[in-house]
């Protein structure tokens, strides 16, 4: 099965929104049903017309960084998987990706104090949207349109992340740079190349993985001597 195989769960999103699998035909405009997708349909309208000239005012190097990670939402059960990692754990998030805030909400119900970092403005948008109609107040769950790799996660000791196997070794040099020493950080089905995993939960495409900030760290400074040259 393809890395990028569907989550179950594509329900609450429109299906234009999504950035296709390689190689697999992707939805196209239209694919929604308004009945459906009524709330998202009050936040954005999209303009298909005079789409030539939109796609000349394209952001080619905006769009080849999104392209690397593209949008897909976490499944029902990798969500259940990110929380179990995260129980007896408190304080502020970072989800990095958020998509359309699933995992923020999902952590800012148990008491974290979430910051969703997104760089899709729609889904940005419709996050939002999302928690200001559940009440969600800001101490609890905000939405950035930032690129994360731009984002400086010094003060984040949870921090979620469901990308993509060709960025986990980068993003996992970032962390190590910039994160305290108490953090814990969970992937989602992407494991970090030679880091320590304190745990892992679930198996498949909806495996999550927990790693300790201080363990991988001192994991790394001291490796064990079979991995040593
Ligand atoms: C696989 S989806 C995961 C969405 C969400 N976290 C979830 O679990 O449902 C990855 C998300 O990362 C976003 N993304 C990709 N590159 C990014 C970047 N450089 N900065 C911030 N978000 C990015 C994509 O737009 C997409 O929404």
């Amino acid at each position: 099965m393809p890395d990028y195989a569907p989550a179950q769960n594509l329900g609450d999103i429109p299906a234009w929104t999504q950035v296709p699998p390689p190689s697999q035909p992707g939805p196209q405009p239209g694919d929604d049903t308004p009945q459906e997708h009524a709330p998202m349909e009050m936040i954005i309208a999209p303009d298909f017309s005079n789409l030539e000239a939109q796609l000349d005012n394209v952001d080619l190097l905006h769009m080849s960084t999104v392209a690397q990670v593209p949008y897909l939402p976490s499944s029902k059960d990798q969500a259940q998987n990110v929380m179990k990692l995260l129980e007896g754990r408190r304080g502020r998030l970072a989800d990095l990706g958020a998509g359309d805030g699933r995992l923020v909400f999902a952590a800012s119900s148990v008491g974290f104090q979430c910051t969703g970092f997104e760089i899709n403005s729609v889904l940005v948008a419709y996050a939002r949207s999302k928690a200001y109609w559940r009440g969600i107040p800001s101490s609890q769950a905000v939405f950035v349109k930032k690129d994360l790799w731009k984002t400086d996660l010094c003060s984040y000791n949870n921090v979620t992340a469901f990308l993509a196997p060709g960025v986990m070794e980068v993003l996992g040099e970032k962390l190590l740079k910039e994160l305290p020493q108490d953090a814990l950080v969970i992937s989602c089905r992407f494991p970090f190349p030679n880091w320590p995993q304190k745990s892992t939960v679930g198996s498949g495409l909806d495996q999550t993985f927990a790693y300790e900030i201080s363990s991988v760290r001192s994991h790394l400074r001291n490796p064990p001597k079979t991995e040593m040259k």
